[in-house]
């Protein structure tokens, strides 16, 4: 059972793609939700949708600034009581050739990506030991599997999974379980689109000195929906990692046999 009624749950980067659906997710399971990204005006729609204040309230913040991550999690535990389940899912991508990435957009790929991850959690923990609750980092399979003009955020992901890793042994004593699902590409949310499809077919063009293609489909992509639910059972039944989407899992699995194959394979895949 996926029940989480009058469970605190708090979604990082609830205002679009995975985060949005995965709210929705738990708010169908009963849970009281403190929704947070920087789009104020679609956190209080979204929050208007569940209900209002008694089951949802926006939060406006940077997960970059650890002051700002410090006071979401006050605000939601001043509010419902407490916290019992937190999803680090905001997140964004920089990607390009690597030569032309400025040290700038790198540091903000792992100020987003990694320290917002890392600044919530450490402001939740207190109030997660005391509820026994469950921390969830979105990850992507793209933290296992080295993305050709995503090497920064590959990295980024590579860095929390590991943190995931840490952290699930570190705080089961604790009863504080720690989740990574890292899914594959996912169609209704903007990262794969915006950033690591887009530049394949980018890099392509240049190559061929033709206009650039829409980016199509990645072969084994999943609705957000479906990735709402997996993050929705992971947190449920307290899985240590899980990738997403028969077709993540191959490239998974071949990455750590056969590596040589995935350079071969991902490049095409990508229209590069
Ligand atoms: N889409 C995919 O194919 C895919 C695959 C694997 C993993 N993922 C992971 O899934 C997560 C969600 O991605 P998505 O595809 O759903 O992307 P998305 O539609 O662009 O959503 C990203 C969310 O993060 C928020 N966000 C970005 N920067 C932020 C910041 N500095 N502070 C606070 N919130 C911030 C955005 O809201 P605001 O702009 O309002 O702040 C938005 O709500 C990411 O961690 C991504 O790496 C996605």
């Amino acid at each position: 059972m996926n029940d989480f009624a009058d469970k605190v749950v708090i979604v990082t980067g609830a205002s679009s793609g995975i985060g949005r659906a995965t709210a929705i997710a738990f708010y169908r399971a009963g849970a009281r939700l403190a929704l947070a990204a920087r789009s104020t005006a679609d956190l209080e729609q979204l929050a208007v949708e569940f209900g209002g204040d008694d089951m949802a309230i926006p939060f406006t913040l940077d997960v970059a600034n650890p002051d700002q991550c410090q006071a979401l999690i006050d605000r939601t535990v001043a509010h419902f009581g407490g916290v019992d389940v937190l999803i680090n899912n905001a997140g964004m991508i920089v990607s390009g050739p690597f030569e032309h990435l400025q040290p700038g957009d790198i540091e903000r790929q792992f100020a987003v990506n990694y320290f917002g991850a890392v600044y919530c959690t450490r402001a939740a923990l207190p109030h997660l030991k005391k509820s026994r609750g469950v921390v969830v980092n979105v990850s992507s399979v793209a933290g296992f599997v080295g993305v050709p003009t995503s090497g920064a955020y590959s990295a980024s992901k590579a860095a929390l999974n590991s943190l995931g890793q840490s952290l699930a042994a570190e705080l089961k004593p604790h009863g504080v379980a720690v989740v990574t699902v890292c899914p594959y590409f996912t169609s209704g949310a903007q990262l794969s689109r915006k950033g690591i499809l887009r530049q394949g077919s980018r890099h392509k063009a240049r190559l061929e000195g033709q206009q650039e293609r829409p980016p199509r489909q990645a072969p084994g992509t999943q609705p957000v929906a479906v990735v709402a639910d997996a993050i929705l059972n992971a947190a449920a039944h307290r899985r240590r990692l899980v990738v997403l989407s028969p077709f993540g899992r191959l490239i998974w699995r071949v990455e750590r046999w056969a590596p040589w194959l995935v350079d071969r394979v991902l490049p095409l895949a990508m229209r590069m």
